[in-house]
């Protein structure tokens, strides 16, 4: 009789850099971190669409709306890709969906601030979509194969929502001077909340010792958040903007950049619920759904009425 693998033989796996399938043995607290980050992934994709959607309509060209548009639905998919993912550990979607529109599930802080200005949409795409690229390209190496190999459409996709936004920032910073205002004030707006994308101080994250002996995560937090204000500076100094961090210098001995400490009490008040758009952005996820109840209904019909014509 063939033994059930130890937890041991599987930590050997893992470090071997061998993938984990959804029929491998896994222990259990792998499989319950594994749903809680991808749902929360699939969530994180699933609000995002909201600050953004509320542009489709204002977007200043025919161009910009249809590029807007597509990104869009780009963040629909990846959530899609997620919840399915997720569902390979035996999540149920409905469930997910459930905590979500209960407020119990988490998602991502960065879309519970509004979008004031078309210069927004630009910030959200350079910053926003940037700190996603460095969070989830590593995520295309994490121990679970249906979340790595969902990992490698995201990317892609994230890195021309990257550059269309990279894009707008320019066009903006080499206009008029009032729309380069507008750029550096959405910078000055959405800086620290996308800080924060990456989570709270390794030394304050539940998470990560855990999740990085069992690679799901391959760089901490704080690694991550390094390495994106790293990235960020000499884009920033190209645009011409100015980072607002009183404490932003280059360390030589370091070879890396000092910068000041994020507002963590905001931080939690926004992963608590208490943002400035949290209420509103479930508001708009549960009018959503409810609205959607009769495509579901209808998509259940009609695969019981083929399902029944097959049957002889
Ligand atoms: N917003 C909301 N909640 C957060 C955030 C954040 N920015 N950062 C951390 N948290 C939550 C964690 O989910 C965790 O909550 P829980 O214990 O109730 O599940 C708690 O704060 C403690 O944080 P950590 O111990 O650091 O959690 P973890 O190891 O999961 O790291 C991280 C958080 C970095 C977000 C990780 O889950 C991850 O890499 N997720 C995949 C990428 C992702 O979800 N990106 C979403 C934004 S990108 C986009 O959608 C475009």
């Amino acid at each position: 009789m063939s033994s059930t693998p130890s937890e041991h033989q599987f930590q050997a796996r893992i470090d071997a850099d061998q993938r984990i399938e959804p029929k491998d043995w896994m222990p259990e607290d792998y499989r319950k971190t594994l749903i809680r980050q991808m749902s929360q992934h699939a969530h994180s994709e699933i609000v995002g669409m909201l600050p953004e959607g509320n542009w489709i309509t204002r977007a200043p060209t025919l161009k910009r709306k249809s590029i807007l548009l597509a990104k869009v639905q780009d963040e629909a998919g990846h959530g899609l890709y997620l919840y399915s993912a997720a569902e390979t550990l035996g999540a149920s979607r409905d469930d997910l969906l459930a905590d979500l529109h209960a407020g119990k599930a988490k998602y991502s802080s960065i879309f519970n601030y509004p979008t004031l200005s078309w210069a927004d949409i630009g910030a959200i795409g350079w910053l926003v979509d940037g700190a996603a690229i460095l969070n989830q390209v590593p995520l295309c190496r994490t121990s679970y194969g249906p979340y790595a190999r969902a990992m490698v459409r995201v990317c892609k996709e994230e890195s021309f929502h990257q550059r269309q936004g990279f894009e707008i920032m320019q066009t903006l910073c080499n206009g008029s001077a009032e729309q380069k205002a507008m750029a550096q004030d959405a910078l000055n707006r959405w800086w620290w909340p996308t800080l924060m994308m990456f989570g709270p101080r390794d030394d304050e994250s539940a998470h990560t010792a855990r999740s990085m002996q069992w690679r799901i995560k391959r760089f901490t937090n704080d690694e991550l958040r390094q390495k994106f204000v790293d990235m960020m500076v000499p884009q920033a100094e190209f645009l011409g903007l100015t980072i607002p961090d009183e404490a932003l210098r280059w360390n030589e001995a370091t070879r890396h950049y000092d910068f000041g400490e994020v507002d963590w009490d905001e931080f939690w008040n926004v992963v608590q619920g208490r943002g400035p758009c949290n209420r509103e952005r479930l508001d708009a996820r549960v009018q959503a759904h409810e609205a959607g109840a009769w495509v579901r209904e209808a998509a259940l019909a009609h695969a019981a009425k083929r399902k029944a014509r097959q049957t002889p």
